[in-house]
Order: structure tokens, then C-alpha cells, then sequence
């Protein structure tokens, strides 16, 4: 959080049950039910129109998903440079993100555009659970969970290649895929079994991600580096050199964290920065099986990648 919030009287209220810094934010109204407040915009990462509309609406629903919510309404947010670039394609980038709303049953009821000199597309979504036993935050995770993660790394390394020009097709098709699918079927599996605490894999990376787990939940944690999934592709466009910024600030701000000494290229990959990433859940281990069943039912592809560990320090052994 940014310094102006810490501890403002306008983040406070006794309502507030998740304050800045979880997935989203979540407040109890008077009759039991949970709000489930977030927002997410960004400027293209794909050349399509429409998929750029369809990846920012399955991003912008994640963070509902990743606290065990249902989402119920969305507001659009538009910058669009008016006059350069033709309404036609922001016609198509709408179009995308009211498709996937429509398929998470989220509803588009208003939004605002201004004229911007890059475009910006994305979404405040609004979910609900139906009481706070329900929620799964951050927060919640216990020694000895086991790590399970529902999409595969390499998306802004992807990103990257697909902005040089330099990503071959089947490669950039195949992330496009991974990004639009909604996390609402892993939600629904997860809520069946019940986590522990989730968070989706988005800007910080898995790592990144997984951190803010342990710092919430107090405790460290053991990756199975090897067991992490990673998209056809993305060790050859690392190799070439393809890796975005945002991901070299999260790789300086987890190493410190990260105790062994591992390749680098496999902590590039683990700290690369995700958009519209999967879910990464802690179950006990006596649900992991139950976890992994109902996933497979949902049709959600789905690893197991490591534990959460007894020790403060929210550090990370890599294995
Ligand atoms: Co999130
Ligand atoms: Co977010």
C-alpha cells in the first residue's frame, strides 16, 4: 500500500474485513453478506482488440474468484486516444470484455471512458460471498498446506515476445487462451473442498503472490521449482532474451526472500509477471485429493507445487 493510505482514517471502519493489500478489498454489509470489491486496467499486451477486451475482463474477475466470491456487477473503465486510433477497435475491445462478464455471469452495469494518449481497458467488479466463513484471504494458510496453482507461468515473458514482434503464433495463441479463461471454475472447486487462503498469480509473479500468502499467514514456504507448469515456449523466448521490467522488480524484491542459490532462468520464470494468472491455493494436506478431484471435474488443469512451512520470516526454499 501506498504510504498516503497507511493507516488513513478512510481505510478504517469496523466493516472492513480485507483492507488494501489482499486481492481485493472486503467489507460486511448488515445482513451477513460480504462485499468483494476490485479493480484492474492496463494497456494492450496483445494486438487483438477483442482478446485484449476478453483478457482484461477475466483478469478483473480473478481477484473475485481468488477470495472464493461470486462476482454480480462490473463498471468499464476506458482511455482511448480518440482520432488516432478508430472507435472500430475500441467497438472490438468492448465487445471482448462484455463476452467474457457474460460468461461469469457478471453484469455491465455503467462505466466511464476518457480520451487518453494510450488506451486503457479494464474493470471495478463487485462479488459477494454469502458470509464471512466463506471468504478466503490471504491470511489463512497453516503449516504443512500444500500449494496448488491452476495456470502456467510465462505470460509476460509471452507479452514481451508478442511486442517485439518476435513470438511465434501457436506460442502467442496458446497464452491468449490461458488469459481469458475465467478462474471461476477453480473458485468453484475450491469452495466445494475449502482452502485455506488463495490468491491469483498476476503483476508480482508467482513468487510475488505466494509471498504475500506467507507475510499474511506468517509463515515460509518450500517450491518444487520443477513441478511449477510453464507455457510451450517461454524457456526458448527467455532465452532469447524476452523479459519484462515489471518482472525484474519483482525478481530484486523476492530474491532476498528465496534462500538457495537457483538458476536463474527458472527464477526469472518464477517471479515473471503474470496477467490473468490462475489461482494458487493452500489446502491441507488431507483435502489435497479432494482439491485435485474436484478440479479435474471443473475441467481446470492444476499442479501441486510445494508447502507452506512452520517459520516467520515468509522465506521460500526452492527444491
Ligand atoms: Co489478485
Ligand atoms: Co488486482
Amino acid at each position: 500500500m501506498l504510504r498516503p493510505l497507511h493507516d488513513h482514517p478512510a481505510t478504517r471502519s469496523p466493516d472492513v474485513l480485507v483492507g488494501p493489500g489482499d486481492d481485493a478489498g472486503v467489507y460486511r454489509l448488515a445482513d451477513g453478506r460480504v462485499l468483494i470489491q476490485t479493480v484492474d486496467f492496463f494497456t494492450p499486451i496483445v494486438d487483438d482488440p477483442y482478446d485484449w477486451g476478453r483478457i482484461a475482463a477475466a483478469n478483473a474477475l480473478s481477484d473475485v474468484y481468488a477470495m472464493g466470491g461470486s462476482p454480480l456487477t462490473a463498471l468499464q473503465l476506458v482511455g482511448w486516444p480518440r482520432g488516432e486510433i478508430p472507435l472500430a477497435a475500441l467497438e472490438e475491445v468492448i465487445r471482448g470484455g462484455a463476452d467474457v462478464m457474460a460468461e461469469g455471469g457478471c453484469v455491465i452495469v455503467g462505466g466511464h471512458s476518457i480520451d487518453d494518449r494510450e488506451p486503457k481497458y479494464g474493470f471495478a467488479v463487485t462479488g459477494t460471498v454469502a458470509s464471512v466463513e466463506e471468504l478466503v484471504t490471504n491470511a489463512g494458510g497453516r503449516p504443512g498446506d500444500r500449494l496448488v496453482l491452476t495456470k502456467p507461468l510465462g505470460l509476460g515473458i509471452i507479452a514481451t515476445a508478442v511486442k517485439a514482434g518476435a513470438c511465434p503464433p501457436e506460442v502467442a495463441a496458446e497464452a491468449v487462451e490461458t488469459m481469458v479463461a475465467l478462474n471461476d471454475r477453480a473458485a468453484r472447486a475450491m469452495h466445494r473442498v475449502g482452502a485455506h487462503a488463495a490468491t491469483d498469480v498476476t503483476g508480482f509473479g508467482l513468487l510475488g503472490h505466494l509471498r504475500e500468502i506467507l507475510v499474511a499467514s506468517g509463515l515460509s514456504a518450500v517450491v518444487d521449482a520443477e513441478a511449477v507448469p510453464v507455457l510451450p515456449g517461454v524457456v526458448e523466448l527467455l532465452g532469447a532474451g524476452f523479459w519484462p521490467g515489471g518482472s525484474g522488480r519483482n525478481l530484486d524484491s523476492v530474491r532476498p526472500h528465496v534462500l538457495d542459490d537457483p538458476a536463474e532462468a527458472t527464477l526469472q520464470i518464477l517471479c515473471d509477471a503474470q496477467t490473468s494468472g490462475g489461482l494458487l491455493m493452500a489446502v491441507p494436506p488431507d483435502r489435497e485429493g479432494a482439491l485435485l478431484g474436484a478440479l479435474e471435474e471443473e475441467g481446470v488443469a492444476a499442479a501441486v507445487i510445494g508447502e507452506l512451512t512452520d517459520g516467520p520470516e515468509a522465506t521460500i526454499r526452492l527444491c
